[in-house]
């Protein structure tokens, strides 16, 4: 086995599934290994993310586990890389133990050095945060395949109060326009198919007078097979101008995640969101007649402090209003260093899981509702692979970012798109034929 053979976990967002490709691009330029199993690694990375406590608990128990792999083969450099890097510091490796060096996201360049030193016996922290880092130079390393996360910018300045992450990624800063769409073009010259573009807030990308809407025309012009999609647009920022470049490109997905987080205007002012709900409407209703068919999906947090039963059911009124292909929703979770953290946390247990369950089943019911209206309608789907269930099925998305499984056929490839008619729906999934022609 050579000396480095890494293997890296990634948890969170796909900011962090873009990170870890960046970060194997980095350790792959210096001549290190990635190890496919875990069992044949000596360096084992945690990419983490701190957005709400389970997920921090998730690690503290991850790592609690990996104690047994440094016994079995002492020597093992365990790392954490990511939001929980910056949060916790010092703290991972005095109370963690079995920690031996903690790199966050804006120090992945420095990451061969410390892994050296822990070879060596030395803990490493590297926490700095930049406000220019945006690696971009350094290609990720990514296996062949259809769809491509890509970073364009990093790190957020919107300071939601519920929100640590303009505090774990730092401040806002954008990727040159020129170095994403080489990227794109090698991308394309690969196979892959579907290519999102990646940021805490991407309405606020700007290069040399080049806006989001800039980037995503350049980007779909790279090639018409590649589908565009993109993910987080925050509804203060969305331009008209976006709208109409999403319209005006048969390869821009017609699908746009907007987290609205609460439907009260009073909690979204506590939350430091900077726009009402009337904005926010008002921006789904132009968004519809400017982009025939858009799909929306959104992000929710219940129980927010000071929520009242008054503001949980705004918040369903808007879900009701909007009818969302999609939701993730979430309970909140008191965070420090942020604004809301000295606010009292003060909706009881019970009353935030029963709010939660609300929405989840309101939205449960209006996925289901879509997805049985498109019974009957044709989509083109890009082929992905067999369906989880059986091999005799495949399964891709549609331009609404729709599952949608069908029969399969030899003549059909991973990575085609395909003319499917709808003929059956859950409120996850399609299911249909594949029309020929
Ligand atoms: N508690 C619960 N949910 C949160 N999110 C961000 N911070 C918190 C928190 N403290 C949610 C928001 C955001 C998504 C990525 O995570 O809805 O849009
Ligand atoms: Fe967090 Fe708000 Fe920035 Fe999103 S826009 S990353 S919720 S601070």
């Amino acid at each position: 086995m050579s000396k480095n053979n890494i293997y890296i976990e990634t948890y969170g967002c796909q900011m962090n599934f873009a990170d870890t490709e960046l970060v194997m691009g980095i350790l792959k330029n210096q001549g290190y290994q990635l190890a496919k199993e875990i069992n044949d690694a000596n360096v084992i990375l945690l990419n983490t993310c701190s957005i709400r406590d389970n997920a921090e608990q998730k690690i503290y128990a991850r790592l609690e586990h990996l104690r047994g792999n440094k016994r079995r083969k002492p020597g093992t450099v365990i790392g954490i890389l990511g939001c929980m890097a910056e949060r916790l510091r010092k703290n991972l490796i005095e109370e963690k133990k079995v920690v031996d060096l903690v790199v966050g996201p804006d120090e992945y360049r420095r990451l061969p050095e410390f892994i050296d030193s822990a070879f060596n016996g030395e803990k490493g922290i590297g926490v700095k945060l930049s406000r220019t880092e945006t690696y971009d130079d350094i290609i990720p390393y990514r296996e062949d395949g259809l769809n491509a996360w890509i970073s364009v910018m990093r790190g957020c300045d919107k300071f939601c109060t519920f929100c640590v992450v303009p505090f774990t990624r730092g401040r806002e800063r954008s990727r040159s326009l020129d170095s994403i769409i080489e990227e794109i073009r090698q991308l394309s010259g690969r196979g892959f198919r579907e290519v999102t573009l990646l940021g805490q807030n991407v309405n606020s990308y700007i290069d040399s007078g080049k806006d989001f809407a800039d980037l995503l025309a350049a980007s779909a012009e790279v090639d018409p097979r590649i589908r565009i999609r993109f993910t987080t647009s925050h509804p203060q920022d969305l331009s008209e101008k976006l709208l109409h470049t999403i319209a005006g490109y048969k390869n821009i997905c017609n699908y746009i995640h907007l987290p609205v987080q609460s439907g009260s205007n009073r909690i979204l002012e506590l939350m430091n969101r900077t726009y009402s709900i009337e904005h926010y409407l008002n921006l789904i209703d132009l968004a519809r007649k400017i982009i025939p068919g858009v799909s929306f999906s959104t992000d929710i947090i219940s129980s927010f402090p000071t929520e009242t039963e008054e503001d949980h059911k705004m918040t369903i009124e808007v879900m009701k209003q909007v009818r969302y292909d999609g939701a993730y929703m979430f309970k909140y979770s008191p965070r420090e260093k942020t604004k809301a953290y000295e606010m009292t946390d003060d909706v009881a247990e019970e009353i935030k899981a029963r709010r939660l369950s609300d929405i989840i089943d309101v939205q449960h019911q209006i996925s289901y509702e879509i997805n049985n209206s498109q019974i009957g309608t044709e989509e083109i789907i890009l082929v992905e692979g067999n369906s989880k269930k059986s091999d005799d099925f495949l399964a891709g998305r549609t331009d609404t970012n729709k599952i949608v499984v069908f029969p399969g056929d030899e003549k059909i490839n991973i990575g085609d798109y395909v003319k499917v008619i709808i003929n059956r729906a859950t409120s996850g999934t399609l299911f249909g034929e594949v029309i020929p022609g």
